[in-house]
């Protein structure tokens, strides 16, 4: 039995979790066009937390069916026979120990009536199909979203989620306020940051005024966004400085620093510390790192025709022990071992199967 911090409990507000491993939030596309989680998902997640891990990060849910989804096969977060179905989901978590928080998300220029900051027109998806086009976000539209997060995040904490995760990265809405490339507005929520800024932290404003102030949000945020993998937004450590305590002033109470590779330092030129670790200090918040643990493969190799082979966790699993995150969060190598944590905390991390993609045919 190996001793390490990532095995010891974390505790932040009314969060208790019972070890520092995170399930990373992966879109897996398994239900009927109701969006309502099914059996399988129910026991997707239960066998995640039998496993073991301390908090499950659902796949990202919808937060409404207007905009903010792009196919109907993904469980959404919206009405009151989804918010069942995710009920029966958060309590199979609590029966096997375990914690439990959707990932609240907005589509934005990917959904299926996309809106973004800025009008534009998308190239074609992988398949040569065209995409329709995007729509400057209007007045209305703002509205609508903000108060859609709030209601969702509201929802979350009445049917006994222990947090949330917005979903702040990749791309998606809330994201591309932030992008350059992105956002092309004239108008306050466009330009300088503090105007990108702008958008993200009126709904993080919104949902903390929603769910009161002990309840624990977690925030994703990332460079890369998924149209464009080389995406730099944060350039210097300053500009991440300003953006993390913008949304630790607006009520985030966690920061889950989304890369492709935990252990990569995120401003090369100044230092090897990496977007954890940066994220952590400068926000003074507890934060989530992710990404590569026990793979060699960065996300896109994953899609891939090759086969991953298993690496060691330890070096990711050290960020914890170092100081550089507080919780780490597994993606991949959770969806091949759904008892990861037992398996590395009896000091088997050989035997762990390697992620490969088929197996994101089946839940269960
Ligand atoms: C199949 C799949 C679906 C994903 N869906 C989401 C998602 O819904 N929301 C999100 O923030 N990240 C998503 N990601 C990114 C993961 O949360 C994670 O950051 C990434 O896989 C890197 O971690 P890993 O190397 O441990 O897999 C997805 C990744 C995979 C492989």
């Amino acid at each position: 039995m190996q001793s390490h911090k990532v095995f010891t409990p974390f505790e932040h507000k009314s969060l208790r979790l019972r070890n520092r491993i995170a399930m990373a939030p992966m879109t897996r596309r398994m239900v009927k066009d109701d969006g309502i989680p099914t059996k399988d998902v129910i026991e997707y997640y239960r066998q995640r937390a039998q496993g073991e891990v301390g908090l499950i990060i659902s796949e990202g849910t919808p937060i409404d069916g207007l905009h903010a989804c792009d196919t109907l096969t993904v469980p959404r977060f919206e009405t009151l026979d989804q918010l069942e179905g995710w009920k029966k989901v958060v309590q199979a978590v609590h029966e096997e120990g375990g914690a439990f928080a959707p990932q609240i998300w907005h589509t934005g220029r990917f959904g299926a009536d996309p809106i973004g900051p800025s009008n534009h027109q998308l190239p074609p998806r992988a398949d040569g199909s065209e995409r329709p086009p995007v729509k400057a976000m209007t007045e209305e539209n703002f509205a609508q979203v903000t108060k859609a997060y709030a209601k969702a995040a509201l929802s979350a904490k009445e049917i006994g989620c222990d947090t949330i995760e917005i979903h702040g990265a990749h791309g998606y809405l809330l994201d591309s306020f932030l992008s350059l490339s992105n956002n092309k507005r004239d108008d306050q929520y466009g330009g300088s940051w503090k105007n990108r800024m702008r958008f993200p932290l009126e709904v993080v404003r919104a949902i903390r005024q929603a769910v009161g102030e002990d309840y624990p949000i977690i925030y994703r945020f990332s460079q890369w966004q998924v149209d464009n993998y080389a995406e730099i937004k944060f350039h210097r450590p300053e500009e991440l400085e300003l953006w993390v305590k913008e949304l630790v002033q607006a009520g985030v109470d966690i920061l889950h620093a989304s890369t492709y590779d935990a252990l990569e330092p995120a401003f090369p030129d100044v230092s090897e510390e990496t977007l954890s670790g940066w994220t952590r200090r400068l926000s003074g918040v507890p934060c989530i790192a992710v990404g590569k643990v026990c793979s060699n493969f960065t996300l896109r190799g994953a899609y891939g025709e090759e086969k991953d082979a298993v690496a060691d966790p330890h070096p990711a699993m050290d960020l914890v022990e170092k100081g550089e995150a507080d919780l780490l969060a597994l993606g991949r190598t959770l969806i091949a071992n759904p008892d990861w944590v037992k398996q590395v905390r009896e000091g088997n991390w050989q035997d762990l199967k390697a992620f490969d993609k088929s197996m994101l045919k089946t839940l269960v």
